[in-house]
């Protein structure tokens, strides 16, 4: 469709609007209607009497709709006077038109002059259509409905614990960040991200983002007529739309990476393997924990702590009996003495206790107060709590003098990457509050004792002698709790009128007071609680570049709201060691790093909460190989789950590890490629088979990148897959046989518990170590080995990037294609690095079976190799 054809004239009596009810309010009328070849700009006046079913109807409203793409277009509605909230611009820059695009847009924008509705198509195709019932937009109050497809296939509106595909009937989405304990299904998690996928086979695929952070419940339904719709109930900002097309769903996530910013970086030491406990000890147990993956022959690369490592639990400070300065110290130097890691926990939360931190805090004037003036109390894991102001404008100084003085990298702790959590944000104190000390759980801390030996000490060689054997008791573990969840509010801004199902509670319940308003603009808590793990995560990446601004920081957070990826990675939070939490772990890492553009994404491995067995531990060990981000944490009072602790769940880890280490280049080649163009690297079966319906629903198997397709075994007790092939050819991982896929599944047998299928997908090229290491910086010693996986029609392709894995602008690089066809590989691209890295051998795979011609060149300039 032409550019100047984009917007149609007003339709004609078209629409049907459902039978009113008593709720049902009177809409607008479109008036003083402008437009030109990229924009409509018109009046919306309240069509009747205010119906102010939920707060107050606003009388005068404004569209603009802008075609801002060929392949986007912008449409918000907002109030004449423009105090209404928005998400503001530090938090998500907004993108604009792109002066470059072919003046071919295909999305069109329809609209209906009284009562107002639109409807969004691509060609004959309507995507969106708003006459489902009329606009409502009241102080407190936002509705818009729009008809969809019958049991269309949706995705998306993350964060959460169903299925992938989301359910078409009597289904409600609640984004409301929340301290979600256990991920139940159907409710609302740690993150919210306000934006759906509409795959519709041939016909491509669409994405909605309503950029909007308030509270909301998006309801996924039929009318009693059986018409299918979706529903956004918000409570309060403004429509602010984003449509987003895509001939396939993998070109809509980069769509939606233009919207939302592409992924950052991660360093390529981040795709090693990192292990973490809730409830470790003291240094010393620390320090055994690294040995034992050492003993085990089971890389490590990356020991991290949890708040354990804190003084009564108070961030920015050390436990000086049980983790003193000196002996971390002693612990890192070993650790980056070994090519190994080191990541702490960082809560928001500031104790009122913690002398530093909290007087340097008031100082400033960065932590919230309440309307009244007082400081704003919480309680959280060290007791009584304050709680930092993102948009108080001292507040980044603040964070990045903590971070600058207690990461220290000559005195303090030199940590190589941050875990930011409880930042939704979460509170144990239940709303209203009136008492946070009497929620402090920092009773139940281990009493105050010197440092202590493992309790069966032996001789850890190679670590400093203050780790040898001595002799003392150990400690007992920290007990702690989640608050209980009570108590009730009645203020606006605390007890809105329309109530979302937040399984929290109230607004308020588990968290900051939503009442608060914060420093600078002045924005209401409520309005901006969603954004608050995400203005965390910033403030923390901003800090963490300050201490070392020649690597690429990794942040690890729990609370992420749209456009995160751009600065941190997440992981999913409290899951259980349960075989759901297993399964469901795939859906939820394929939607944040495809659908969502936060790549950095895993589960907790094994399980965080309740105890995990030998046989669900050695699955995940494998499966966990295959997130992007891969850590095993488990909580305190749980049996502990290092991967040593079993046999079965060793050996595992020891072949799944393998199997990633020498997958690295291509991992880290795939995740470069999204920082760049928001390509997504994990991905769910139907962003390669889009018009194989079989696909659409499958979130039991996965694609690593465009050339790994992953088949976990799913059930407990079982040593089979039921495997999806689409129609195309695939070859075994591990013997090279040819599976050719008839859209069928097909049955894995015999895989035992330390096996994970894994199939390379036709038509790729796949550049592998030639073998693995016990660290990721040995790993980067290795030469190559490339995998040529002939397609369907005998030709292959493939990439390789290769930078110093570490700097945030490397200078040198080198980005390598591969294409195979008939016997030759032909290897052209830009070889930046003085070293260049050596091929030692191509693996061709075809009918009659591997073969290996051991050639070894240098990977130094273009060149043609002959392989038959
Ligand atoms: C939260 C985190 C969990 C962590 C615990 C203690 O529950 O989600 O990962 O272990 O707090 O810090």
């Amino acid at each position: 469709m032409l550019r100047s054809l984009l917007f149609l004239l007003p339709l004609a009596g078209a629409t049907t609007i459902e039978s009113r009810s008593s709720q049902e309010c009177p809409g607008y009328k479109a008036s003083n209607i402008q437009q030109d070849a990229t924009s409509l700009t018109a009046d919306l006046t309240l069509a009747g009497a205010p119906c102010n079913s939920y707060g107050t109807d606003l009388k005068d409203l404004r569209l603009l709709v802008e075609y801002q793409t060929d392949e986007r277009l912008h449409v918000i509605i907002y109030d004449v006077d423009e105090e209404v909230y928005q998400v503001p611009e530090s938090v998500l820059p907004r993108v604009g038109s792109n002066e470059n695009s072919n003046n071919d847009t295909v999305l069109g924008f329809d609209y209906v002059e009284e009562p107002f509705s639109f409807t969004v198509s691509k060609g004959d195709e309507v995507l969106f259509d708003t006459s489902a019932s009329t606009l409502v937009f009241q102080s407190q109050y936002l509705k818009l409905r729009t008809w969809l497809p019958d049991d269309p296939y949706l995705y998306g509106l993350g964060e959460h614990s169903d299925p992938l595909r989301l359910p078409t009937n009597n289904y409600t989405r609640t984004l409301w960040n929340r301290d979600a304990y256990g991920t139940p299904n159907h409710t609302n998690l740690y993150g919210s991200h306000p934006v759906y996928y509409d795959h519709r086979g041939k016909s491509g695929t669409h994405g909605v983002f309503l950029l909007n952070s308030n509270g909301m419940d998006i309801k996924i339904n039929k009318t009693t007529e059986g018409k299918q719709y979706l529903e956004y109930n918000a409570l309060g900002g403004v429509f602010d739309f984003y449509f987003f097309y895509g001939e396939n769903p993998k070109q809509a996530s980069i769509e939606y990476s233009k919207i939302v910013g592409s992924p950052a970086m991660q360093s390529y030491w981040t795709l090693g393997f990192h292990n973490c406990r809730y409830g470790y000890r003291d240094v010393y147990e620390l320090a055994e924990v690294v040995y034992n993956y050492s003993q085990a022959n089971i890389p490590l690369e990356t020991m991290w702590t949890d708040i354990d490592y804190m003084d009564k639990r108070r961030v920015f400070t050390l436990d000086p009996q049980r983790f003193p300065l000196e002996k971390m110290r002693e612990l890192v130097t070993y650790l980056h003495n070994h090519d190994q890691h080191y990541i702490v926990m960082v809560d928001p939360a500031v104790s009122v206790s913690n002398n530093s931190a909290y007087n340097k805090g008031l100082q400033q004037g960065v932590f919230l107060h309440t309307q009244n003036g007082s400081l704003y109390e919480g309680a959280v894991w060290p007791g009584v709590t304050v709680f930092p102001d993102w948009f108080h404008s001292d507040t980044q100084d603040y964070w990045t003098g903590q971070f600058d003085n207690f990461f220290d990298a000559e005195s303090g702790v030199d940590i190589d990457g941050l875990w930011i959590d409880m930042n939704e944000a979460s509170n144990f104190c239940p709303y209203p509050c009136t008492d946070p000390a009497g929620f402090a759980i920092s009773d139940n801390l281990p009493p105050a004792a010197p440092p202590v030996r493992p309790s069966s000490p032996r001789p850890l060689p190679g670590f400093p002698a203050d780790f040898q054997p001595s002799s003392k008791r150990s400690l007992k573990r920290a007990q702690g709790g989640k608050g209980s969840k009570a108590g009730l509010p009645n203020r606006n801004l605390t007890d809105p009128p329309y109530t979302i199902q937040n399984a929290a509670g109230v607004l308020s319940m588990s968290t900051i007071q939503t009442d608060i308003i914060h420093a600078g603009e002045g924005y209401a808590e409520y309005d901006t609680h969603n954004i608050y793990g995400t203005m965390m995560s910033t403030a923390s990446r901003l800090a963490m570049q300050s201490r070392r601004p020649d690597v690429r920081p990794l942040v690890i957070t729990r609370s992420t709201y749209a456009g995160a990826g751009a600065h941190v990675g997440h992981w999913l939070g409290d899951n259980l060691s349960d075989w759901a939490h297993y399964r469901i772990s795939i859906a939820q890492i394929v939607a944040f790093a495809s659908m969502f553009q936060i790549p950095m994404v895993g589960a907790d491995v094994c399980g965080f909460g309740s105890n995990t067995t030998e046989e669900l531990c050695s699955r995940w060990a494998s499966l966990g190989a295959f997130y992007t981000f891969y850590r095993d944490h488990n909580e305190l009072g749980n049996i502990p789950q290092e991967f040593y602790r079993w046999p079965t769940v060793a050996e595992s880890a020891r072949k799944a590890i393998d199997i990633r280490y020498r997958l690295l280049d291509y991992i880290y080649t795939s995740l470069h490629r999204q920082s760049q163009t928001g390509e997504p690297f994990l991905q769910p079966l139907f962003y390669l088979y889009p018009e194989d319906s079989n696909t659409f629903a499958n979130d039991l198997q996965f694609f690593y990148g465009d050339a790994i397709l992953v088949s976990p075994v799913t059930n407990e007790g079982s040593t089979s897959v039921n495997a999806y092939f689409p129609d195309d050819i695939f070859y075994d991982w591990y013997t090279g046989a040819v599976v050719r896929g008839h859209g069928a599944s097909l049955t894995l047998s015999n895989v035992n518990l330390t096996h994970i299928p894994i199939h390379i997908r036709g038509g790729n090229i796949v550049p592998v170590r030639s073998s693995s290491a016990m660290t990721t910086t040995e790993v980067r010693e290795k030469g190559f080995e490339l995998i040529i996986a002939p397609g369907l029609n005998g030709t292959a392709s493939g990439s390789l990037y290769l930078d110093d894995g570490d700097s945030p602008e490397p200078s040198a690089v080198t980005e390598i294609e591969f294409e195979y066809s008939n016997g030759v590989l032909h290897i052209q691209g830009e070889f930046g690095q003085d070293t260049p890295a050596t091929v030692e051998k191509c693996t061709l795979l075809g009918e009659s079976g591997r073969t290996e011609v051991t050639q070894s060149f240098e990977l130094s300039g273009s060149k043609e190799v002959k392989l038959k």
